[in-house]
């Protein structure tokens, strides 16, 4: 008989890297340099990149998270951080390329928009972002914990900047649980300006 518990751990460690990611990274010209993962989950992410050559920043402040992350990127160049994003030191032209992949959202908007300006300094020139937001249709969208954007309103962060891809999806999209929800998300894929 079949363990619920085994099989979601499986289900969770087995997740791809997200499309976003592999669709993206081989179109950035990035060879090396060190990345960061901000809310990296179950790891696929920082998996991902540290096959492809980078060393990678993955950081969570959930404590199962991190142990997935472990788990999933033995003898890879990843050092899995326990930690709360808001209060990580983000030092100035470090990396090369951040990721957020779904995490951003449960922050507060005024949280949310400080961190992604720490994260374009933390940015070499020529460095890349690739994240998703949540767009103002979501179905969480009333709560007040976390944050939703308008096109238009999360565009003008990205002024000066070289956006590559700036996305929405509207339309279900399955949870860990199987569970599928009404999905609003903005992705973005930018390269700051070379100095
Ligand atoms: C929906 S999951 C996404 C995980 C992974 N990036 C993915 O796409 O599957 C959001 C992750 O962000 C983490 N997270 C949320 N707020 C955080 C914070 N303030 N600091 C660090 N991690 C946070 C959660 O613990 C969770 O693992």
């Amino acid at each position: 008989m079949s363990d619920p518990i085994a099989d979601l751990k499986q289900r969770i460690l087995q997740r791809p890297a997200a499309r976003l990611l592999t669709d993206w990274f081989p179109r950035l010209d990035i060879h090396g340099g060190i990345a960061l993962d901000l809310g990296c989950g179950s790891g696929a992410e920082a998996e991902y990149l540290a096959k492809n050559g980078m060393m990678v920043d993955a950081i969570d402040k959930s404590q199962a998270a991190i142990a997935y992350t472990t788990e999933r990127c033995q003898g890879l160049t990843v050092d899995a951080i326990q930690g709360d994003f808001r209060e990580f030191e983000l030092r100035p032209g470090y990396y090369t390329l951040a990721v957020a992949i779904n995490s951003l959202p449960f922050l507060k908007k005024e949280e949310c928009q400080s961190l992604l300006e720490r994260i374009k300094v933390a940015l070499k020139p020529g460095g890349a972002v690739v994240l998703s937001v949540y767009g103002l249709e979501h179905a969480w969208a009333n709560r007040k914990d976390m944050s939703f954007w308008m096109l238009e309103e999360f565009k003008l962060l990205w002024s000066g900047w070289e956006v590559l891809a700036m996305n929405e999806y509207k339309g279900p999209w399955p949870l860990v649980s199987g569970e599928e929800i009404f999905q609003h998300r903005i992705h973005l894929v930018a390269k700051r300006p070379a100095a």
